[in-house]
């Protein structure tokens, strides 16, 4: 940053076994979203490894770490980053595209979408959507493609009390009906607590409590 170098990780040990719900807490700039980039395989770590079902990502080429982040994992956001322009199901459809994944609709997922309450609103656009709709339609984007790791980074930071728990009753039922796997960045105790039994807390790029 600016020629000083910023060391946001610095000896992160952490074995997530899959179906796993994990809370991720810490303060701002403690290297939650960081942790989220390097196991999602958007950024290279410059030291350490990285294993995804056994998998060193680092053995990987480019193209299969593409495949990796269309197919093994799936992200959440703050912002919901919804195109506004595109419906609620398009939004999702997109992400069927991008993946060249032409199959119909599986069960699953039409299970998923009853369970995110969205049956009703998949015609509307973003605008019309309340912001905790619009993050569950950010969900049912991320799962559409099944990934078996979803990384949520403060799924609940921009909605309020009864929408942040629509969500978390969400992710909580994907992690318990359907087994996904579930990393969850959250300011809020109480949040971890009600989706997850392993609680993580990191500052200062490391892990300072893990309940593993
Ligand atoms: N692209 C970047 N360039 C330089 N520093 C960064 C970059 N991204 C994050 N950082 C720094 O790394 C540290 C961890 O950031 P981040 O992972 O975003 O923390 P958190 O998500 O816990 O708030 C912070 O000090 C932040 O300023
Ligand atoms: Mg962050």
């Amino acid at each position: 940053m600016g020629g000083v170098e910023v060391h946001a990780l610095r000896g992160v040990d952490l074995k997530v076994e899959p179906g796993e719900f994990i809370a991720i807490l810490g303060p701002s700039g403690s290297g939650k979203s960081t942790l989220f980039h390097v196991v999602g395989g958007l950024t290279p770590p410059t030291s350490g490894i990285v294993r995804i079902e056994g998998q060193d990502l680092a053995g990987m080429t480019e193209r299969q770490r593409t495949e990796l982040r269309r197919h093994a994992v799936g992200f959440v956001f703050q912002k919901f980053n919804l195109l506004p322009t595109l419906t609620a199901s398009e939004n999702i459809e997109i992400a069927r595209d991008i993946a060249g994944n032409h199959q119909p609709l599986s069960h699953y997922f039409k299970e998923v979408v009853k369970v995110l309450g969205l049956s009703n609103r998949l015609d509307h656009k973003p605008y019309a959507l309340s912001g905790g709709e619009q993050q569950r339609v950010a969900i049912a984007r991320a799962i559409v493609n099944h990934p078996r790791i979803l990384l949520a980074d403060e799924p609940t930071g921009n909605l309020d009390t009864a929408n942040s728990e629509l969500v978390l009753n969400t992710l909580k039922q994907l992690n318990e009906e359907f087994g996904q796997t579930v990393l969850m960045i959250t300011h809020n105790p109480e949040a971890a607590e009600f989706v997850s039994k392993r609680r993580i807390e990191m500052r200062d790029g490391l892990v300072t409590h893990d309940d593993y």
